[in-house]
């Protein structure tokens, strides 16, 4: 017993050169009763000060030996990556990704999996979160083994690196009226960074007896309360005039001209904003009642002092 306490826990990262992945391993090297892995695809993408404070173990989830070779010994694995910007067959690769990890952690005995997905539902969901609910399910099937999964769904992520949130910044700036398809109407329940990182955090702590979903999020919205939001924190006065007949597609070109987003990163964005994105289980406020996530004015707050404006 007190040699589990002073033992350091093996924690492995995979998505680390990531958004989240990236955020997650700067807050757990903070921690001194864990030791982290990563599995990176580049090493020299990993800054020397975490190359020293980190074991780098090079491959992908395409690599069941670099895989096994992670996983061994390792008491919590995040699973925080997706396969969106390989090409038209992503969804597949997400599913192999997937059911490759799951075996290894299976295999080796890893205690438990964390996985960072969207919120949503299958029968309205778009081709990327329909995706992400796969990928839960896959990693989410480990029945008859020791192995527990974890999956915490997301909605919008307000944050200084978020793609969501920069278009949405970038609209409300340059645009004093905007024309906005139907969209904008779409229910959401946005969440700040910080408070993602939290519940990635403390599901390392949390005991598992079975597979559990936990949505996340602050009181809901819609885009164009998101957008309202961020004209308000950046003090400007904007207008928004929803138009029935704009759609999907002029949308996205209409994102890559004021916002200079790739066009695949804006049109997989305007195609998620058809979903809802809300929370449908109570299981934050009953696994993680120390966590209160911060108001969605906090969060825009937080995430503009984060970026520079260009
Ligand atoms: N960002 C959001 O707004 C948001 C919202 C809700 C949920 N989420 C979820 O959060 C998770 C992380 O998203 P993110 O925004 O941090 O993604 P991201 O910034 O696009 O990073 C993806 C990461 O996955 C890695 N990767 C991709 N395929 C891999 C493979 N086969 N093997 C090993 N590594 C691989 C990439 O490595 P390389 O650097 O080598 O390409 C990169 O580190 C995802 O599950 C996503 O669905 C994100």
């Amino acid at each position: 017993m007190q040699q589990n306490q002073t033992n350091p826990r093996e924690i492995l990262i995979t998505g680390a050169t990531g958004y989240i992945g990236k955020k997650l391993k700067q807050r757990l090297l903070e921690r001194s009763d864990l030791r982290l892995r990563l599995l990176v695809r580049d090493p020299a993408r990993i800054s020397a000060a975490a190359r020293q404070e980190c074991t780098i173990i090079k491959g992908d989830t395409f690599d069941p030996v670099a895989l096994e070779d992670a996983l061994a010994g390792v008491d919590t694995a995040f699973y925080l990556i997706h396969s969106m910007g390989s090409g038209a067959d992503y969804a597949a690769k997400d599913r192999t990704s997937a059911q490759n990890f799951r075996r290894a952690c299976e295999n080796v005995g890893v205690k438990k999996i964390v996985y960072l997905g969207g919120l949503g539902e299958r029968d309205s969901a778009s081709e990327h979160l329909l995706s992400r609910i796969e990928t839960g399910e896959i990693l989410s099937a480990t029945e008859g083994s020791s192995t527990r999964t974890l999956w915490l769904r997301a909605g919008v992520i307000i944050g200084g690196g978020s793609a969501s949130f920069r278009i949405i910044r970038d609209l409300t700036r340059k645009l004093p009226l905007m024309i906005t398809p139907k969209w904008v109407n779409t229910k959401t329940q946005p969440i700040a960074v910080d408070d993602v990182l939290s519940y990635l955090e403390a599901s390392i702590d949390l005991e598992l007896q079975e597979n559990i979903k936990v949505d996340i999020g602050t009181t809901a919205t819609d885009f164009c309360g998101l957008m309202r939001q961020a004209a308000t924190s950046m003090g400007l006065k904007r207008r928004l005039i929803p138009l029935p007949f704009f759609s999907p597609r002029l949308s996205s070109y209409w994102l890559v001209f004021i916002t200079q987003v790739p066009f695949s990163i804006a049109s997989a964005l305007v195609d998620g904003l058809k979903s809802e994105t809300i929370a449908t289980n109570e299981n934050a406020a009953k696994y993680f009642p120390e966590i209160q996530p911060m108001t969605m004015e906090q969060a825009f707050e937080k995430a503009l002092q984060e970026t520079t404006l260009d």
